[in-house]
């Protein structure tokens, strides 16, 4: 969403990460961007310019002296075309060259042209990425504004373990689009704590139990991530811990209602925004099994366990507000406006998102939702259906009264 329509240069060096700029291309021209290609000679040993002109859809620069085109020298017309630059692998010839200024190749040449903000994947054998000189070069480029993602630690080509893996493509892909909100979304939020919460809470019957619903996380963590990407602290307290963070962006992982609870009344009082997107059970055990229940005997035998109340987190906060601005979201298979009128109400909170769950294709666990946004100064705002996403970008356009953020 952020990378769409966005000029995107990917700087391929010879490493045997090479082969990986395939699918980083694939994947941002799937995200929308428009992306254009420069090899250096030793990348190409590792994978053809035509693969990636192919993806690109461009023609790939390789050497800097094919100036087909007299009305522009081919290396400063692409630094200045790009909104974006990624080096990807990079590897430790071309970071040396980068932070000493030299410029011998397309690449480095283009490179040192460039303006914009850029993104290094350093990707390399573990002694070669551990070299002092190595090292002494990223600091100094780290220093110099560039961004840099570091290696994984995993099976490297030599057939050892080590750190020098170019990360999967998802998380380059993750790194550029938080790159790119920092340079190009407005940083409405920037210097505003946050607090999203996300996914159904656990209550625990036993050790290997538990009562819990269908939710995902992905509405929060949606939420969440659209909040960093406009410049926010955000603590980020879910149940799911499969999601990526962001620059920014805390996970707290959290299990019950209570440990939710717990964690957000220590961060409430610095916060500006709470965003409760959680499915948080209403009810738990009254007492805990400490070990597994027991199956009884007999089939169809009645079984009771007495359950408690949950604290309703939203409303307690409701009651201590002072500056914070309180999202809740109103999970309802009928009366929905109604329903999510009430909770606004009772819970005395700044808005309520009321989403109908009764269907499959929206709500809990799917790519996509649909909400009434209502406040308490009776707007009412609705959102058709669209991806989590999108729908995050929206929720927070209207909760800033601030539509700056253009498609
Ligand atoms: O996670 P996904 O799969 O992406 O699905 C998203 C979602 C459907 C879970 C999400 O969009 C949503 O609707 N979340 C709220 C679910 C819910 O618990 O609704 P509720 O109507 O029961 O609660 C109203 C509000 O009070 C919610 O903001 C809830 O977080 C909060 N609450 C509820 C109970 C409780 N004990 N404490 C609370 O703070």
């Amino acid at each position: 969403m952020v990378l769409l329509r966005k000029k995107i240069g990917v700087v391929v060096t010879g490493g045997i990460a090479a082969y990986k700029a395939t699918e980083l291309v694939r994947q941002l021209v799937k995200a929308g961007a428009i992306v254009r290609v420069i090899m250096t000679k030793s990348a190409s040993e590792f994978i053809t310019p035509l693969t990636l002109q192919v993806l690109s859809r461009h023609e790939v620069l390789i050497d800097t002296f094919s100036e087909n085109d007299t009305e522009h020298v081919q290396h400063i017309e692409f630094a200045d075309w790009c909104d974006l630059v990624v080096v990807a692998p990079a590897t430790a010839n071309i970071i040396g060259k980068l932070s000493n200024g030299i410029a011998d190749e397309i690449a480095s040449t283009t490179l040192l042209a460039v303006a914009c903000p850029c993104l290094l994947c350093p990707a390399m054998n573990t002694n070669m990425y551990q070299h002092p000189a190595t090292q002494r070069n990223l600091k100094r480029l780290k220093k110099d504004g560039y961004y840099l993602l570091e290696p994984d630690t995993g099976f490297l080509a030599e057939g050892y373990e080590g750190k020098g893996r170019l990360p999967v493509i998802t998380q380059i892909v993750e790194k550029l689009e938080s790159i790119a909100a920092k340079h190009f979304y407005p940083q409405l939020l920037e210097n505003k704590k946050v607090i999203v919460t996300a996914g159904g809470t656990r209550e625990r019957i036993d050790p290997v139990r538990y009562i819990s619903n269908d939710s995902s996380g992905k509405m929060g963590y949606a939420m969440a991530k659209i909040a960093s990407f406009l410049g926010a602290e955000v603590s980020f307290i879910s149940t799911k811990d499969h999601f990526p963070m962001m620059d920014n962006m805390d996970l707290i992982l959290v299990e019950s209602a209570l440990q939710m609870q717990k964690e957000i009344n220590e961060r409430y009082a610095q916060t500006d925004y709470v965003i409760m997107a959680a499915a948080v059970s209403d009810f738990r055990m009254m007492d805990q099994a400490e070990h597994k229940i027991k199956k009884k005997d007999q089939e169809n035998e009645k079984i009771l366990w007495e359950l408690i109340e949950n604290p309703d987190i939203l409303a307690e906060l409701g009651q201590n507000k002072k500056q914070q601005v309180l999202v809740g979201f109103a999970a309802e298979t009928q009366n929905l406006i109604e329903y999510a009128q009430r909770k606004l109400k009772s819970k005395r909170i700044d808005w309520i998102i009321a989403n109908d769950v009764s269907q499959k294709d929206i709500g809990f666990n799917s790519k996509n939702n649909q909400v009434t946004l209502l406040n308490e100064k009776g707007q009412v705002v609705n959102l058709p259906k669209m991806e989590k996403i999108d729908l995050a970008r929206k929720v927070w356009e209207i909760i800033l009264n601030d539509p700056i953020i253009k498609d």
